[in-house]
């Protein structure tokens, strides 16, 4: 691969799914089973924590009983290469990129593995369930804890490193993401505006913004991801 090349990847739910979490979209995803308004908004938080807990608690215990596949370890593979040439940014909330290796790493809508306290903003790590009687280790509060998510209604995490890398990119990958939810599903808009900056498509199906990538790849992540890391390092010296 060119040594210039600079690559900034966004990840979504489908790099997860042949790890055994469900996607949100896809026919028997997570919208289909629980309103987004319940357990995804301020709103919803404000009317029914417990529920909110309830929802995040599950799928924080899950995370124990899945494990990285081979497209978050052919991430993890790229960044070994060429280091801090690639960014990756997910929306995922799940720790599967990290678990393979990935160090390079936004979550832009915040970690299942982490909590924070409204009261005093205190951040910390979290592998068991909360409720609204856990206190936080920092001010003693009670009642304050909630999940480190950003729920539809609250800004994404980290977004100036986030157009910062995109503006300095030369090839943006959209990986396993539907292209439902902004501001990541304008990312690859953003790319383009870059002289030269490269898009790729890769999922298991085209999403709804397949015509704003110039290339694109479908198939399941476990199988087109390493395809791809393996062309992009087995073509050409650095
Ligand atoms: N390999 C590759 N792609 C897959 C696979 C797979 N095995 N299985 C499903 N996909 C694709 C689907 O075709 C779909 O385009 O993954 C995409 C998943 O889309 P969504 O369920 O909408 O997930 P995502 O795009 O990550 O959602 C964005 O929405 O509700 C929120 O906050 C949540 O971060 C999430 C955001």
């Amino acid at each position: 691969m060119n040594g210039k090349m600079r690559i900034v990847v966004l990840t979504g739910a489908g790099i997860s799914k042949e790890s055994g979490l469900d996607t949100f979209r896809d026919a028997g995803g997570v919208w289909e089973r629980y309103c987004i308004e319940d357990v995804a908004t301020p709103d919803g938080y404000v009317r029914n924590p417990a529920k909110v807990h309830k929802f995040y608690n599950e799928q924080r215990l899950y995370l124990g009983e899945v494990q990285p596949n081979a497209a978050h370890h052919a991430l993890a593979r790229l960044e070994k290469e060429i280091g801090d040439r690639l960014l990756i940014v997910t929306q995922n909330i799940d720790d599967l990129h990290e678990r393979a290796g990935s160090t390079r790493l936004i979550h832009m809508h915040g970690e299942l593995l982490k909590v924070r306290c409204d009261h005093c903003e205190r951040i910390w790590k979290e592998t068991g369930e909360i409720s609204t009687e856990t206190v936080c280790p920092g001010c003693r509060k009670k009642g304050g804890v909630r999940p480190h998510i950003v729920w539809f209604g609250e800004i994404p995490l980290q977004m100036d490193e986030i157009f910062n890398a995109i503006d300095n990119c030369t090839l943006f990958v959209a990986i396993g993401t539907s292209g439902n939810v902004y501001p990541a599903a304008g990312f690859v808009e953003r790319a383009r505006m870059n002289d030269g900056t490269g898009t790729l498509e890769l999922n298991l199906e085209p999403s709804i913004g397949a015509s704003r990538f110039a290339e694109k790849r479908y198939g399941p992540a476990s199988e087109v991801v390493p395809a791809w890391v393996d062309q992009l390092l087995g073509t050409g010296t650095d």
